[in-house]
């Protein structure tokens, strides 16, 4: 990308646009080279503007919500990236259905539901991520996932159209949501339960004690590294394994969960991907199943 096009790119997007910003600060686990562009549109239009040049350019972009499944390698991110955390947060309440814009963290979406006497989400409280960034992966926690609790999600093609696509048409697995390519989750409509708020209080404190006991919430991660193979716990198996505490450079395989990697401070991508490297070897040695990355690695080499 050259300084003209991101000129265009910069004159184009209502709101913040940043070259060559740090995405270690743009990310939970404090990681990561520069992106050559950052922008955070603050409208459906410049969002589709960005979007439509990228394209005619062949420019890459990411659209990224919290960062907080992400792992940005040291040489950075060639391209735009776009996040929608400053213009995409508002909520919603339209009778029981709740609209969430896909850059409002999550946590403060299942506030506001909670505060309204609407239950269900209350399930993922403590996952750091965005409302997009949660639907993307259909992150879930406690049995309950992302699809459970939606009506539909406001999707903005690569072609710049926007679409509401009802649950029932979308492709949802565990950690996963197929969207096309380039597609961008604009805002989520959530279908929820009404329900005393003081029983949605409770469920929430005895989710957030257990998750404060049994994950590192207050380190840098990335949350879970490795999606769960088929009816066991990756953390387990890699307990199992030895390698709790087991540390690269400054990345540190958690002592309390152990599909958690830590940034001790200092930690390079490198260190982290030679950290997951040696994982998946010693869990496939020692217990013969494979374990699959739940985190997503982006950027150059
Ligand atoms: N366990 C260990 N050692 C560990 C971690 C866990 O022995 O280091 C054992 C626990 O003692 C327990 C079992 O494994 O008996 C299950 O542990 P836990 O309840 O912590 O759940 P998990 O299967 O490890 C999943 C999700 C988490 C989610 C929790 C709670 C995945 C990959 N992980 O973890 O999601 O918060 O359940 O519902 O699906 C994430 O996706 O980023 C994530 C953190």
């Amino acid at each position: 990308m050259d300084d003209y096009q991101k000129q265009i790119v910069i004159s184009m997007v209502q709101g913040e646009a940043v070259k060559g910003a740090p995405m270690r600060e743009l990310t939970t686990l404090r990681i990561g080279g520069k992106a050559e562009l950052v922008v955070f549109p603050m409208d459906v239009v410049s969002l589709r503007s960005v979007i439509l040049f990228a394209q005619d350019s062949g420019i890459p972009y990411l659209v990224m919500g919290n960062g907080s499944n992400l792992l940005v390698k040291d040489n950075g991110i060639a391209g735009i990236v776009i996040n929608l955390r400053k213009g995409f947060h508002a909520l919603k309440l339209v009778n029981d259905l709740l609209r969430a814009e896909a850059g409002c963290s999550l946590g403060r979406f299942i506030e506001y539901a909670g505060a309204n006497s609407l239950s269900g989400p209350e399930y993922l409280i403590g996952i750091p991520g965005s409302v997009g960034g949660a639907l993307s992966m259909n992150a879930g926690a406690h049995g309950k996932e992302m699809k459970d609790f939606i009506h539909s999600v406001e999707i903005m093609g690569s072609d710049g159209n926007i679409e509401e696509i009802e649950r029932d048409n979308l492709e949802f697995s565990y950690r996963s949501l197929r969207l096309k390519k380039g597609a961008v989750i604009l805002s989520v409509l959530f279908k929820l339960n009404r329900e005393q708020k003081q029983v949605i209080d409770e469920r929430k404190s005895g989710f957030l004690k257990s998750r404060r006991e049994t994950q590192p919430i207050d380190s840098y991660s990335a949350g879970c590294v490795f999606k769960n193979p088929q009816g066991v716990s990756a953390g387990r198996l890699i307990e199992e394994a030895g390698l709790k505490g087991l540390q690269m450079g400054g990345a540190v395989v958690s002592p309390l969960h152990a599909n958690f990697i830590l940034n001790s401070g200092d930690a390079t991508a490198k260190d982290v991907m030679t950290l997951i490297e040696l994982m998946k070897k010693r869990v496939y040695e020692e217990k013969g199943i494979e374990c699959e990355l739940e985190l997503q690695i982006v950027g150059e080499d």
